[in-house]
């Protein structure tokens, strides 16, 4: 939920009427924060979580709508037992320590991906947050947990064809959308990657035809509240056409 005003927005370097609605993250580069201190990964994961706290806060207070984190890929499960244990530990952790303050500031967390490949104490977790935040009016959290942006569209594809056959609708985009985990969010506006890569990694493969991209070297965990300044004003500075020509008619 937006707490701050336009003046207060524009203190912090912001333009008010350049907030994107939604924000995707890829928060990348935990564990090589870690091992570059002599650190075992799991530590790097763990002030991964540290740094969700102040940006979530931040993006809620800013007006952001949607901010949809990149939490587990499908491909993280290719990772060693003991690291996806320490991530599943984190996730509880994190739950229950935040989910009181998420609830009391109007946030409404959603997971999306198929929970259901974690163990049942987190599927637990996750679905009771989900189930509490339900129906909070201020920011939607979509948080990516064994997602695949392919594994998502194939999904949707099929819901949409069900509605197809049972409706005789004619299946077009709008149609396909509505099937997304992230219907209610729309398409992202701003997508950053953290941690020195410059891919999409299978996230958000539909909603982020028109994002603008912003990539930095900055390791998740050292991504504060000015980092995310910085990528916002950058996204500030940006012209969206979606295709079309500026104003002017020039290109
Ligand atoms: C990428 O760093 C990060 C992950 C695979 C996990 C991200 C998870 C968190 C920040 C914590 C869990 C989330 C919640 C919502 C509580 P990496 O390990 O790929 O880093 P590297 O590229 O340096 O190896």
């Amino acid at each position: 939920m937006r707490t701050y005003s336009d003046e207060e927005i524009t203190a912090f370097g912001l333009n008010p009427n350049r907030i994107p609605n939604h924000v995707a993250i890829v928060m990348d580069g935990n564990g090589r924060w870690a091992t570059g201190r002599g650190l075992p990964r799991g530590a790097g994961h763990r002030a991964g979580v540290q740094a969700l706290k102040d940006i979530i806060r931040f993006t809620s207070d800013i007006g952001v709508e949607s901010l949809t984190l990149y939490a587990f890929s499908t491909e993280n499960r290719k990772r060693p037992k003991e690291e996806i244990g320490i991530l599943c530990g984190l996730l509880i952790e994190y739950f229950n320590r935040e989910i009181d303050e998420l609830h009391s500031n109007g946030v409404r967390i959603l997971s999306i991906g198929d929970l259901n490949w974690f163990p049942t104490a987190v599927q637990q977790t996750v679905r009771e947050a989900e189930a509490r935040t339900a129906k909070n009016p201020g920011l939607k959290l979509n948080i990516a947990l064994n997602y695949g942006g392919r594994a998502e569209l194939l999904r949707a594809m099929r819901l949409a064809d069900e509605e197809a056959k049972k409706t005789g609708a004619e299946p077009d985009e709008a149609m396909l959308a509505r099937h997304l985990y992230t219907a209610d969010s729309g398409d992202v506006d701003l997508l950053i990657r953290t941690g020195g890569e410059e891919r999409v990694s299978n996230f958000l493969l539909w909603q982020i035809a028109y994002a603008e991209l912003y990539f930095t070297d900055v390791k998740w965990p050292d991504f504060t509240r000015d980092e995310l300044i910085k990528a916002l004003q950058d996204y500030a500075g940006r012209e969206r056409r979606f295709g079309g020509l500026k104003t002017d008619g020039t290109k």
